[in-house]
């Protein structure tokens, strides 16, 4: 039995960009489009091109020069937001116009009036499903693809809404969306109104339906699922759950809860799952929304583990407290975080990690002194253990020392000499080397004067405090032929001069090895 497909409908271009204090412009729309093909979403709604003239220009933009995904716009059921919406998608190679009206009686008293609407609701809501009808037929005139939204189905009289979605679908309307705009619904009940349509529209049969809910409770994906289980076949929502109020569903939570929990399910998404990552940073960039630190799927801790009992669990088998890879999401790997409630098994796995090897003992005294800068900082990175270690546990001998270094750099290619104290002798151990840059030239000074050429596997400078005359912090990673790790650091006020120390410095654990 081949497994259901569950389009993906993206709105981060329009309800997303509801959000309160955002704007995007139309380039920016079409970088965001960009990555959203990439990631393989199925439906793009670019935006409500009526609204503003920059609105229409983008989503013009977007469909002359997306490929892969169809691209919408949304509408009122109102002729002229149809009629400039197919204007804006006509070079679109597939569009759809997706527009809709208020059906819950909330909506319908409170914004059609007496007048040109009729006097009792009743009467409203007649007129609206006529105007309901006319919309399509309307947008039929611009594409085959078209979608209606009932708004606020979340608080609708059900066998109203029954009659609308009949009467759309046999106007001509291919999707059917059921919104819960104003995030008031409840998973279980929200499910049952799915199911209960899909039985009981006769001609349900003949359009797919929509899941577009917002997250006033916080139920937004739960209840986009809960429409999944009992048949929509298309979700909507937006990278980063970013949108009016408390915003819409995330899109990477649905995806990935179909994806993780398949086996409840049992339905697809053509969505390609490594371009979260990226996806949901672009988003918080160009909407300056950064994503909090605990999201779902994409936050900075969501692969990130702490406490002593499930690091240690971790470390022993993954699987016992993660239900996701990191790079199934493009997310970077998981990550070990060392606060004061680790323990000593991740302690030592970092130190590990890190080159470093210890007696038990030893390990004891690490983890006390760990425990009083942990207490001190909410986190401690791997620079604070080099330097526990370093200074505090295990005071090397300097087989090496630095005496002298001099670098000639600017429009000539740079050179540098070096003056190299070599433990146990009394001649200086000299050379003099050119380079890519200063720091390669020194690099490559030293490597002739120690005869010692590790590899280097990284290389970072930070300024440790602020001002003109900042004290600069090298690291350098490097790995001997056995491929194990060592760590130096270089502290000057010159920065090449840091860097030169902190290789000698890592060249100097290499030899105590
Ligand atoms: O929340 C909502 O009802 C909407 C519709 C316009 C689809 O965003
Ligand atoms: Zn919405």
């Amino acid at each position: 039995m081949s497994t259901d497909i569950v389009k993906v409908f993206d709105t981060t271009l329009r309800d997303g960009e509801q959000a309160a204090g955002t704007r995007l412009g139309a380039r920016e729309k079409l970088e965001i489009a960009h990555q959203l093909a990439k990631l393989g979403v199925d439906i793009i709604e670019a935006g409500f091109p009526i609204s503003s003239p920059e609105d229409f220009q983008a989503v013009e933009l977007i469909a002359k020069e997306i490929q892969g995904p169809t691209i919408c716009g949304l509408t009122r059921a109102v002729i002229k937001d149809i009629e400039c919406a197919g204007e804006a998608l006509a070079k679109a190679k597939s569009s759809r116009i997706h527009t809709g009206l208020g059906v819950s009686d909330i909506h319908i008293a409170g914004k059609f009036g007496d007048e040109k609407y009729g006097k009792t609701l009743e009467a409203k809501k007649d007129k609206t499903i006529e105007m309901g009808v006319n919309a399509v037929k309307c947008a039929l005139q611009y594409t085959d693809d078209v979608e209606f939204y009932c708004e606020d189905s979340g608080r609708a009289d059900k066998e109203y809404l029954c009659r609308m979605v009949k009467a759309v679908i046999e106007a001509g309307a291919t999707t059917i969306n059921i919104p819960d705009t104003t995030g008031y619904a409840i998973p279980e009940q929200f499910g049952n109104l799915i199911a209960g349509l899909i039985a009981n529209v006769p001609n349900s049969n003949k359009a797919i339906f929509s899941m577009h809910c917002h997250d006033d409770l916080g139920m937004s994906v739960a209840n986009s699922l809960a429409g999944v289980k009992n048949g929509a076949r298309q979700i909507e929502g937006t990278i980063n759950g970013i949108g009016e109020r408390a915003g819409n569903a995330s899109l990477e939570e649905i995806v990935m809860a179909i994806r993780t929990r398949k086996d409840f399910f049992n339905v697809e998404t053509n969505i390609n799952t490594k371009e979260f990552y990226r996806t949901s940073r672009m988003v918080a960039d160009l909407l300056g929304m950064p994503v909090p630190a605990n999201k779902a799927i994409v936050g900075a801790n969501a692969f990130a583990h702490s406490s002593g009992i499930h690091v240690d669990g971790f470390l022993k088998e993954r699987e016992t407290y993660e239900i996701m890879l990191p790079e199934d999401v493009g997310s970077p790997k998981s990550a070990v975080v060392l606060t004061a409630r680790t323990g000593r098994h991740g302690l030592k796995h970092r130190l590990e990690e890190l080159g470093f090897t210890f007696t038990a003992d030893e390990l004891e005294q690490v983890y006390q002194k760990f425990l009083v800068i942990a207490d001190k900082k909410s986190e401690v990175f791997d620079e604070d253990l080099v330097a526990l270690m370093s200074d505090e546990i295990r005071t090397i001998e300097h087989h090496f020392t630095l005496e002298y270094l001099k670098v000639i750099c600017g429009t000539e290619a740079p050179k540098a000499s070096v003056k190299i104290k070599v433990a146990g002798q009394e001649n200086f151990a000299t050379a003099d080397a050119g380079g890519d840059g200063p720091v390669d030239a020194a690099y490559e000074a030293i490597r002739d004067a120690t005869g010692k050429s590790p590899k280097i596997e990284s290389y970072s400078i930070k300024a440790v405090t602020s001002g003109k005359d900042a004290m600069g912090e090298a690291t350098v990673k490097i790995l001997d032929g056995e491929n194990r790790r060592f760590t130096g650091k270089g502290i000057s006020t010159d920065i090449i001069e840091a860097s030169a120390k902190a290789y000698v410095d890592a060249i100097n654990r290499m030899v105590a090895k």
